[in-house]
């Protein structure tokens, strides 16, 4: 019977357009990996711009379209005009290429793999003009959406939120309470620092829209973490959802990293006492000045803790070298206490033994990671949709501690010793070991992700 349901889904083709920003990608290629473990068939259609790695996903189809991206606007100094960007610069390419897949006449592109009738489209929220170009071909459109529910609450909450003077943020009012979201504070709103705050809303609104106007929605969280948020948002968005995560707990993905991962520390955490190493990045895009780094390199060596530390090309803001930022005496102080690497096989070091807790961002994909691995954090969020994270992560789910400053050496001491050798830290692990259960229950026949997968997969069937 199974087998049979499987060779049904042979015969059905997806496309999946994924927002080139690693963040995105490496959630929409699980996604991909999951989908096509269900029987399907996948063709994965990118920009050239961050173009993921083939070779690592032999079973896809990959379509590059142009994207009209210049080597500046990829510089990731403009995050926000460089999605504007894609979004109107994308908008033929990928409508050619669908409709050429559509029609199956162009024999360039049109391999036996892919040869099936295409179901639907699944596209990134971020790029929200996929609905409009889904609706010009009668194709449904899925949306994967790769942030957490209550920071996509708070972005679709943005017009109440200008209404009520909340936005823009004023310095005076950052320590106010938002009661409409609770518990966010005024800080706590996922904007983007920018002069440009037209096209910010601009952005966030048609994301929005463009979601509700879709055949549904796919989110990378599981139930039990943010139910009462979900409650929410199905009232709000008369749409399908559908909670299939941790994705990576579904199906472990071949890395869609597009930096190399350097392996070599997996060595030297082996060497690591259990639950002594502190993780620390801060994800593919965020930065800080050079003082602030600095304070960090201290804090950490003070600490006296060992430390895994991803200091990738960009985290320092105008500088892709490293290297002469380092304090004297730095290196040689910190030598067998610390180690530390361009990019990291994240997922593998947050499993490891020797790790007990992960400086983060708060990206969501690190904060999912994160909780998937019993690993409490230590929230230092950047922009966006990580400050809706580290609050919920420090102050609902209570398994990190906020660094709600700017940062400074003694400070971080203070909280890297709280988290990594004082009680508290270990009540927080014992919280996120018991949510870490909670993730691999969702997934399992009978949980609420593996349910959810299962009526998504019929709401495929349905169009
Ligand atoms: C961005 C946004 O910043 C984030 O807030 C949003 O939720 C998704 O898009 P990013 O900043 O890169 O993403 O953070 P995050 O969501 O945590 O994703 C980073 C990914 O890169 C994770 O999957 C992580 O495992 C991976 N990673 C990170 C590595 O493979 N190696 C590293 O050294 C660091």
């Amino acid at each position: 019977m199974e087998e049979e349901e499987e060779q049904k889904r042979r015969g059905v083709g997806l496309v999946l357009f994924p927002c080139p920003l690693q963040g995105h990608i490496n959630p929409m290629l699980q996604l991909a990996s999951i989908l096509h473990s269900k029987g399907f068939s996948i063709i994965i259609v990118h920009t050239r711009f961050n173009s993921p790695n083939s070779s690592n996903y032999p079973h896809f189809n990959f379509i590059p379209i142009p994207d009209g991206i210049s080597d500046i606007q990829a510089s990731f100094s403009d995050v926000l005009a460089l999605l504007s960007h894609l979004n109107v610069n994308c908008a033929v390419p990928l409508r050619d290429c669908l409709v050429r897949l559509l029609s199956d006449h162009d024999n360039s592109i049109s391999t036996s793999k892919e040869k099936e009738p295409i179901s639907c489209l699944i596209s990134d929220a971020i790029m929200h003009f996929t609905q409009g170009v889904a609706d010009g071909l009668k194709l449904p459109r899925l949306v994967l959406r790769t942030s957490s529910v209550e920071s996509f609450l708070a972005f679709a909450a943005f017009p109440v939120l200008r209404q009520k003077n909340y936005l823009p943020i004023s310095d005076s009012e950052l320590e106010t309470p938002v009661t409409e979201l609770p518990p966010l504070k005024v800080k706590d709103l996922p904007v983007i620092k920018t002069h440009d705050l037209k096209t910010l809303y601009q952005l966030v609104g048609s994301m929005v829209d463009q979601v509700k106007a879709s055949s549904g929605l796919i989110l990378n969280t599981f139930d039990h973490l943010e139910q009462s948020s979900l409650s929410a948002l199905t009232q709000e968005f008369p749409i399908p959802v559908f909670t299939i995560g941790p994705f990576h707990k579904l199906f472990p993905a071949s890395s869609s990293s597009l930096l190399t991962q350097d392996q070599s520390c997996i060595a030297w955490l082996d060497t690591q006492p259990p639950k002594s190493v502190i993780y620390v990045s801060f994800g593919s895009l965020a930065s800080m000045d050079e003082a602030e780094f600095m304070e960090m390199a201290w804090g950490l060596a003070n600490s006296k803790c060992p430390f895994l530390w991803v200091v990738r090309s960009g985290l320092v803001h105008d500088s892709d070298r490293v290297e002469p930022l380092w304090p004297d005496g730095f290196l040689e102080m910190i030598s067998g206490k610390g180690c530390i690497v361009k990019w990291a096989p994240q997922q593998d070091v947050l499993a490891h033994p020797a790790v007990g807790g992960f400086w983060t961002h708060n990206g969501w994909n690190s904060t999912l990671e994160s909780i998937c691995e019993g690993v409490p954090m230590l929230c230092h969020p950047n922009f966006g949709d990580q400050m809706v994270n580290a609050r919920y992560v420090s102050h609902v789910w209570r398994v990190g501690l906020h660094l709600e400053n700017r940062l400074e050496r003694k400070e971080i001491e203070r909280n890297i010793r709280r988290l990594m050798v004082e009680k508290e830290g270990e009540d927080m692990r014992e919280r996120v070991a018991s949510l870490k259960e909670k993730a691999e229950a969702s997934v399992k026949k009978g949980g609420s992700s593996y349910e959810s997968l299962e009526e998504l997969i019929a709401q495929i069937f349905s169009f």
